[in-house]
């Protein structure tokens, strides 16, 4: 506790939020955000960071130039001469208030959100520059009037009869809805299956979207991949299948919606160029007839992940295992149970140690008494390695911050904005290849 309290003394003169804390000072972090827009040299480097600090909590290092980069590559890259397009920022794979404002700033200004909590948030944030789309197919009844009557959502998706009365009911009748009927496709090629709990079975769609199609305004299809799609052709096997139900339903759409799903890059899990998926998609929508259709995408983790790392802090090492700082039940949870590998970097705690010998495999535990506070890796990390030093471990901007839990009270973490590359980059690469093919004219 002391340490703590000396700690927190100890960057009081930085941009920090303290989660779930009292003492977040956003109008100091929005004038050192507008001063760091001027001047991209302002943030100091993940190193610095730690040397300075020594911080005893985890910390996530978020990194500006890196959220702009992705969202410019969005903006650029998912279009067409013959559609219009719309790119929807996924809220839930990282809704931390200096993220999205990064996004916004970046061009970011349409919004997929599933609860409340998120709707209030982008309303409170940037209340009508934004269009919001309630794209989470069971909400509360509740949650539609709200929706609905106080923040302006018109757009709902949903995958049942039952869910479009209960719309209609909620909104007596509106005859302004946009509703996307969201189908079960297979994810075969997702790290992260999302076919099982949401959308209705082709076979079973055709009957459902003649009943959505006479009620709404804008009719939509909708569907997710899975989270991390690791090739492009999934969604050219889902338009077609959003082709043939719409074929036997005789219905047209106004909104495709092909999901979120666009990949990161992972050790051991190097995805095509992003800009591959966008070809699919394009190509299969001309291909299979959808002119007429305004098509939306929902990127989550493609957008946030690389910018996003989490410095953690070795407190023991016992027979190959790392016992961290944090774990599964705090900004970890998918190197736990997907067992999803991230890119790792040790940093002495104490730079008078001898230099970091060569990289052996190790295994992590987290700080709760739970054994499935575990994450079997392997990560690759110098064998003298020891408590008291750092690993930053990267591609941790998206599906982290968002679903920390309290458990055995290890909640508490930091966040600094960096000036550091991603340990791994997907978009710093296609950056390069172009200043490369301007130099080269
Ligand atoms: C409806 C919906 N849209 C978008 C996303 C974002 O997906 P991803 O992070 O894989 O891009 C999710 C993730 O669960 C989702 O459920």
């Amino acid at each position: 506790m002391e340490q703590e309290q000396e700690y927190d003394g100890a960057v009081n003169s930085k941009i920090h939020y303290l989660f779930g804390s009292q003492k977040i000072d956003s109008h100091k972090a929005d004038t050192t955000r507008e001063k760091a827009l001027k001047s991209s040299n302002h943030y100091k480097t993940v190193a610095q960071e730690v040397a300075e600090l020594k911080p005893s909590l985890p910390v996530y290092f978020i990194r500006p130039n890196s959220l702009s980069r992705a969202v410019k590559f969005f903006v650029n890259n998912f279009r067409s001469n013959k559609f219009a397009s719309d790119i929807l920022y996924s809220v839930k794979s990282n809704p931390d208030e200096a993220v999205l404002k990064h996004l916004f700033e970046s061009g970011v200004k349409h919004f997929d959100v599933a609860s409340m909590a998120e709707v209030k948030l982008i309303d409170r944030l940037f209340g009508k520059e934004v269009k919001m789309y309630f794209m989470h197919p069971v909400k509360a009844r509740e949650a539609i009037f709200d929706a609905y009557f106080n923040h302006g959502i018109r757009d709902f998706s949903l995958d049942s009869a039952d869910e479009l009365q209960k719309i209609l009911e909620v909104t007596n009748n509106a005859k302004d809805l946009g509703l996307h009927l969201r189908l079960a496709i297979p994810n075969s090629h997702a790290a992260i299956d999302l076919s099982g709990k949401f959308g209705i079975l082709p076979s079973e769609a055709p009957s459902l979207a003649r009943k959505i199609r006479a009620a709404a305004q804008r009719f939509g299809i909708c569907f997710h991949v899975g989270s991390q799609c690791m090739d492009p052709v999934e969604y050219r096997n889902a338009l077609t299948i959003a082709k043939q139900v719409l074929e036997e339903a005789k219905v047209q759409a106004d909104v495709i919606d092909v999901g979120g799903g666009f990949p990161s890059s992972y050790p051991g899990m190097t995805p095509v160029a992003l800009q591959s998926y966008f070809d699919e998609i394009f190509d299969s929508l001309s291909k299979l007839g959808f002119e007429n259709c305004r098509v939306w995408c929902e990127p989550g983790r493609a957008l946030v992940a690389e910018s996003g790392s989490l410095l953690v802090r070795v407190e023991a090492k016992k027979k190959g295992m790392l016992y961290l700082n944090d774990g599964t039940y705090g900004g970890l949870f998918d190197a736990g149970f997907p067992g999803f590998i991230y890119p790792v970097k040790a940093i002495r705690g104490d730079r008078n140690k001898a230099e970091f010998s060569g990289n052996i495999p190790f295994g992590f535990y987290g700080p709760t008494c739970d054994s499935l506070d575990v994450m079997k890796g392997p990560f690759y990390l110098p064998e003298n390695i020891a408590e008291g030093d750092y690993i930053e471990i990267g591609q941790l901007g998206a599906y982290s911050r968002s679903i920390r839990t309290e458990f055995n009270g290890f909640n508490k973490n930091l966040q600094i904005e960096v000036s550091d590359e991603p340990l791994i980059s997907m978009y710093k690469e296609v950056e390069e290849q172009e200043e490369a093919l301007t130099s080269a004219v």
